[in-house]
């Protein structure tokens, strides 16, 4: 019998992990507890940069990506800028469970949602859609202080499992699909060597395939903190190949016996959640810098 435990991103990990938490101490699989949690998120119309209530692209419509991941069987499903249904990460799994396929993007998922009983909604909240003109001179990054959720949990039988979900980038190009529902860049579970998940501008976590590394890292025998770490010094030396220097971006991980770790480029203020039976703590990504 494991501990359970589940890790997940920024202030709103507080509600996944608190939903998820439940779950895992229920004796439910980590990929469900995490799925929950993510959900509980989604469905959050005062978070802007997930689910419902996301930010929209450049043109004023919101899209969605989402991947799940299984770390007994490896087994995993993604959706890409999906429109109108509000939990992409639910889908994504159906994807995982129902079809050959890995992952299904627009109209194809869209399709797929609607064929196994998804509804379809508007998306945009008053206030997003008032946020989104606020904002509209902006470059595409990702929201301060927030970003995608990431969900990662280890279960009472010592299975790994994680979900990531996003709005993606407010101001986005139309069509544009970010690190999250690519498997081995926002999210990888393997119960043989780890977990790891991110957030961030996503084009810069997908060019290093950040979680992957992050848990072959672990695998080799980094722990999960020194193997965020390592992971952001290598963006860092990535991105400056390129002349460019990374605005935001954060790996945080759960090793197969329950140990945690988190960290960021300087200036994203990562914060984490972290659920352990009898405890909920939030706390700091430590920063490294390039
Ligand atoms: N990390 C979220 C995105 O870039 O879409």
């Amino acid at each position: 019998m494991a501990t359970p435990v589940c890790i997940a991103t920024w202030p709103f990990g507080r509600l996944a992990a608190m939903t998820a938490s439940k779950l895992l101490l229920a004796g439910k699989p980590a990929l469900e507890a995490a799925l929950a949690g993510a959900q509980a998120v989604e469905d959050d119309p005062s978070v802007n940069s997930v689910g419902y209530g996301g930010l929209p692209d450049r043109d004023g419509v919101v899209s969605l990506d989402a991947c799940v991941m299984d770390g007994r069987t490896l087994s995993f499903g993604a959706v890409a800028a999906l429109e109108r249904i509000g939990n992409p990460a639910a889908v994504a799994k159906l994807v995982m469970e129902k079809t050959p396929h890995v992952c299904l993007a627009g109209r194809g998922a869209l399709e797929f949602a609607i064929t196994n009983g998804f509804k379809t909604r508007n998306l945009l909240t008053p206030k997003s859609l008032e946020e989104w003109e606020k904002s509209k001179p902006k470059p595409p990054q990702p929201m301060p202080g927030h970003d995608t959720v990431t969900v990662l949990c280890l279960d009472s039988k010592g299975d790994l499992g994680g979900v990531c979900s996003t709005s993606g980038l407010a101001h986005k190009l139309p069509g544009r699909v970010g690190d999250s529902p690519i498997v081995g860049a926002g999210l990888y579970v393997d119960n043989q060597g780890g977990c790891a998940g991110a957030t961030g501008v996503g084009e810069e976590i997908w060019r290093i395939l950040g979680s992957h590394k992050v848990v072959e890292m672990m695998r080799a025998g980094k722990s999960p903190q020194e193997a965020c770490e390592q992971a952001v010094r290598l963006m860092h030396q990535v991105a400056g190949r390129r002349g460019v220097h990374v605005s935001s971006a954060a790996f945080l991980a759960l090793d197969p016996q329950g140990r945690h770790g988190a960290a960021a480029v300087p200036g994203t203020n990562f914060e984490f959640a972290v659920g352990r039976p009898g405890s909920l703590q939030m706390l700091k990504g430590v920063e490294v810098g390039g």
